[in-house]
């Protein structure tokens, strides 16, 4: 009896244990990836311990300050209130899928550096990826608008104009360069 009772116990404890951890597939910047997280880990804290994809922030951790923001599915997310199960079949897309195949800058990063919009950096990512998704919407906004798309992320250095700056021009370069791709210009 005793011990019919401590293998019920055994099986139960072990079933438990088997959902504390979920196998997630996904896409990170192109990759196909396979792990096991626990089911309570943030897609942040997967990001950074599982694929060392640092350049994901960890700054307040409760969906303020957006440090942690990547692109999943073409939107912009805290990564840190994003639990790494629901990425599970997802298209995940961090600032290391930015740069290019010999570690050159995107378009957008290299006007942060222009503008002056990066100081310690640790806001950076996150406002880069964010940038990014505004740029992938391909709409035209004006600066208020922008700065109401960018208001989202907390930044202790620069005083947010010059990173406002940088997204407006790579917004208007863009214009520009689909106006001549239409050719408006002729
Ligand atoms: S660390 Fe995710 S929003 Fe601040
Ligand atoms: S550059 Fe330091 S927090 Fe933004």
């Amino acid at each position: 009896m005793q011990e019919t009772k401590i293998k019920e116990m055994v099986k139960r404890d072990l079933a438990c244990q088997k959902r504390q951890f979920a196998t997630v597939r996904c896409t990170i910047n192109g990759r196909e990836t396979e792990t096991v997280v626990d089911v309570r880990a943030s897609l942040a804290d997967m990001l950074r311990n599982e694929y060392n994809l640092t350049s994901v922030k960890k700054g307040c951790e409760v969906g303020e300050c957006g440090a942690c923001n990547v692109i999943i599915d073409g939107k912009c997310f805290n990564s840190c209130i994003y639990m790494a199960i629901w990425a599970d079949g997802k298209n995940i897309r961090t600032v290391e899928g930015l740069v290019g195949p010999d570690g050159e800058l995107s378009e957008i990063q290299r006007l942060f550096v222009e503008e002056g919009a990066v100081q310690c950096g640790f806001c950076t990512p996150g406002f880069l990826m964010t940038a990014t998704a505004i740029l992938e919407s391909y709409r035209e906004y004006t600066r208020e608008e922008l700065k109401k798309l960018l208001s989202g992320h907390l930044c202790r250095c620069t005083g947010y104009e010059n990173i406002l700056n940088a997204v407006e021009k790579a917004v208007s370069l863009q214009k520009t360069a689909s106006g001549s791709a239409r050719g408006e210009d002729h």
